[in-house]
């Protein structure tokens, strides 16, 4: 098929995908060679090859962009990505910039949840000070940030742990910590699963494609906050603290799991997006 610039977007919006316009440049550029500036002063030029028909018919079927074009941008860093691992959300960028403005020199954090390592590689690489230890259950994930590490330039600093968070993550947390010399840590950040399972299948079509085990928080959506809050706490150092991602209408909850300090941060478009317990 050949499609001129407007066509395409005409056809993505006609599936149900709201930016249309920007997706179609996306694709465009990626599978034709073509640069933006390209296409939009090249209004009648029809754009065509066997890639971009392939990558068209998959985006038609809500197959996500980010898993088409094979990698994101997630606070100014580029990460790989496939459907071993969630898309990185431009909403979690607000943890990263909490986690920025209270890290002291030379920190030392800890991911819980990593998946493509997101949060924990954009802080590694906004500051060269710091080293992360970070924990994930699916292997496949795992190598992705491993391989995200090593595209960013900081897996020098990065420790990945193979662990389940809900069972004996934190023991095993404890037993790399010592390995490492590492007595405690100054934070500990996560985007844990958050929807409650019975939501999954009300989402829109895109997240069909995404890891469920990304996404399933259990019946109330809180099952891993309960667990990290109860048993991470004791790996921060007094006056330390937790951020936590959180859904927008978690706060209360989530709040309610710890009589430590809690602050809700907001992202911005004001929702309710992160919860830091201070120790
Ligand atoms: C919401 S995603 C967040 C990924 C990444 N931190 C981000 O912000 O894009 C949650 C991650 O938790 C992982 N996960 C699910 N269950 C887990 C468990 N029991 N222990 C450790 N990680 C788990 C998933 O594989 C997924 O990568």
């Amino acid at each position: 098929m050949m499609y001129t610039y407007r066509e395409l977007a005409d056809l993505l919006q006609s599936h149900g995908i709201a930016d249309a316009k920007t997706e179609a440049a996306w694709l465009i550029c990626k599978f034709c060679g073509a640069d933006r500036a390209a296409i939009l002063t090249n209004g009648q030029k029809k754009w065509e090859s066997a890639e971009l028909d392939a990558a068209v018919r998959r985006r038609c079927e809500r197959y996500p962009l980010q898993y088409i074009i094979g990698e994101w941008e997630f606070f100014g860093c580029t990460f790989r990505v496939s459907e071993d691992c969630l898309i990185p959300r431009p909403d979690t960028e607000i943890l990263v910039e909490e986690a920025l403005k209270i890290l002291p020199q030379n920190s030392v954090i800890c991911d819980l949840c990593t998946g493509s390592g997101c949060i924990a590689i954009a802080l590694l690489k906004a500051r060269p000070d710091l080293r992360a230890m970070a924990v994930e259950l699916s292997d496949t994930a795992i190598k992705i940030a491993l391989e995200n590490a090593r595209l960013n330039g900081v897996d020098d600093r990065l420790i990945l742990l193979c662990a389940d968070v809900l069972a004996d993550g934190v023991d095993k947390l404890k037993t790399l910590m010592a390995q490492e010399n590492i007595a405690s840590f100054d934070v500990v950040v996560s985007n844990p699963p958050y929807i409650p399972t019975k939501d999954i299948s009300t989402l829109e079509p895109e997240l069909a494609f995404e890891p469920k085990m990304a996404l399933d928080g259990g019946a109330d959506g809180l099952k891993f906050y309960r667990s990290i809050v109860k048993n991470y706490t004791s790996v921060i150092r007094g006056g330390g603290c937790m951020l936590l991602e959180i859904g927008a209408d978690q706060a209360r909850d989530v709040c309610a799991l710890t009589e430590r300090e809690a602050v809700v941060i907001r992202d911005l478009g004001g929702n309710d997006r992160v919860v830091r317990i201070s120790l």
